[in-house]
């Protein structure tokens, strides 16, 4: 299984949330998966500018790092994202990356793919965080199998408690062994299956405007 991250925090490979992230990721790889981070920082991923062009065309105008991103997101089989809580949200960051997944999410592009979530935060409130992130897994066609999430209380000189450390391994051992299994929770099927009925009458309705993602529905998905 090939895992991609999306590490969306100005502080990168340094920050509190990529020490998170790499216990997740050591439990996928004692699992033999093979694993990457991307660093979103903030200068790399523009924000959305409306401009529908990913709806009519099927990428974005934007010269920046986003579509080479979306193709590595799209030959890999797992998808991690992690955080910090930016004020009881995502950061800016994974905002603009989610917002420019927009014609993603319509076509539900990442079917197939297996997703985790991880946050850090100062002082907590990150469950309703993960389970936002997972929601943007699902709708975007993947299966989110959990996430992980630790404030600065479970901190002592970078190193997170030992319960946050198991929690974040067996995360990253059980992403993969959902990935083998093929398994998809009955909750997340639903969700799925009501989204897609839902982007899928959308496209319809928007067909005139929007034939990338007409033709996407019609060819790929053969509906
Ligand atoms: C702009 C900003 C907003 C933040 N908002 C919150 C918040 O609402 N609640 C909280 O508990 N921590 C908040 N924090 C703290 C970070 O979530 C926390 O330090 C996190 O672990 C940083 O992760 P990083 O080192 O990977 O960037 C905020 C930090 C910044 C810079």
């Amino acid at each position: 299984m090939r895992i991609i991250s999306v590490l969306a925090s100005p502080h990168g490979l340094k920050g509190n949330t990529a020490v998170l992230l790499r216990h997740v990721l050591d439990g996928a790889k004692a699992e033999d998966a093979q694993t990457e981070i991307i660093v979103l920082k903030g200068d790399t991923v523009l924000s959305c500018r409306a401009c529908d062009t990913c709806h009519k065309k099927g990428r974005c105008v934007q010269k920046d790092d986003f579509e080479s991103m979306k193709e590595t997101i799209m030959a890999a089989d797992g998808l991690v994202l992690a955080s910090p809580n930016y004020i009881f949200n995502v950061s800016a960051q994974l905002k603009a990356f989610m917002d420019r997944c927009c014609g993603a999410i319509h076509c539900m592009e990442f079917w197939g793919k297996y997703g985790a979530s991880v946050v850090t935060s100062g002082g907590g409130d990150e469950k309703a965080i993960v389970d936002y992130m997972n929601h943007f897994l699902t709708i975007s066609g993947a299966v989110p199998v959990g996430g992980v999430w630790a404030s600065m209380a479970d901190m002592s000189e970078g190193v997170f408690s030992e319960n946050v450390q198991k929690d974040a391994h067996s995360l990253g051992s059980r992403l993969v062994k959902a990935f083998r299994s093929g398994e998809v929770p009955v909750d997340v099927d639903l969700v799925r299956k009501k989204f897609r009925e839902r982007m899928r009458g959308l496209v319809d309705y928007r067909k005139e405007e929007w034939p990338y993602e007409y033709a996407y529905w019609k060819e790929k998905l053969g509906e």
